[in-house]
């Protein structure tokens, strides 16, 4: 999946547990390129954990951190970049990872999700089925509209997704 564009960054977008993390963790290892999280990066950025920054900053000003380190990356080079599930919120992210490189849309069935998010420990803003049900119809459009390649990942295991998206590396 050879980028058009500047930096050859390949972004991994999808709605909570779907996986990207690891994914893009296990794809930087295998092909020896860096991978990052926009999440790490904004917490190594602000000095506070996700569920700070949402408790007492906010989830507007959580936004703004995120395009602010997603700016950042623009100086770097072939990266790997796991996006928080909220990063389509924001249009601003939508062009500049576009900008940046290539946007890889984790596409999965909302129950697998929500089991992830559930055997994770804290998930702040995941308050309820309902909030996180709402917020998955809300961001599918988004998600696909922002992607240059969607995989699949319904019965899918972990192996199979990362071989289907190294074959693209
Ligand atoms: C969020 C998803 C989280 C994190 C924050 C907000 C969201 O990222 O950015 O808790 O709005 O969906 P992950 O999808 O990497 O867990």
């Amino acid at each position: 999946l050879a980028s058009k564009h500047g930096c050859d960054h390949i972004f991994f977008i999808g709605f909570l547990g779907a996986g990207k993390s690891t994914l893009a963790r296990n794809l930087g290892r295998m092909f020896k390129r860096r991978y990052l999280d926009t999440d790490r990066l904004v917490e190594r950025r602000a000095g506070h954990s996700i569920s700070y920054l949402f408790r007492n900053k906010g989830e507007a000003s959580f936004r703004e951190l995120e395009t602010k380190a997603l700016e950042s990356l623009a100086s770097e080079r072939s990266l790997l970049v796991s996006c928080g599930g909220g990063i389509v919120e924001t249009p601003r992210n939508i062009e500049l990872m576009h900008e940046m490189g290539v946007c890889v849309y984790l596409d999965g069935e909302f129950d697998d999700s929500l089991r992830q998010i559930r055997s994770l420990a804290s998930r702040p803003d995941f308050r309820s089925r309902e909030h996180a049900q709402r917020l998955y119809q809300h961001r599918r459009p988004l998600y696909r509209s922002a992607a240059d390649l969607t995989v699949d990942i319904r019965g899918r295991s972990f192996e199979d997704v990362s071989y289907i998206c190294a074959d693209m590396l």
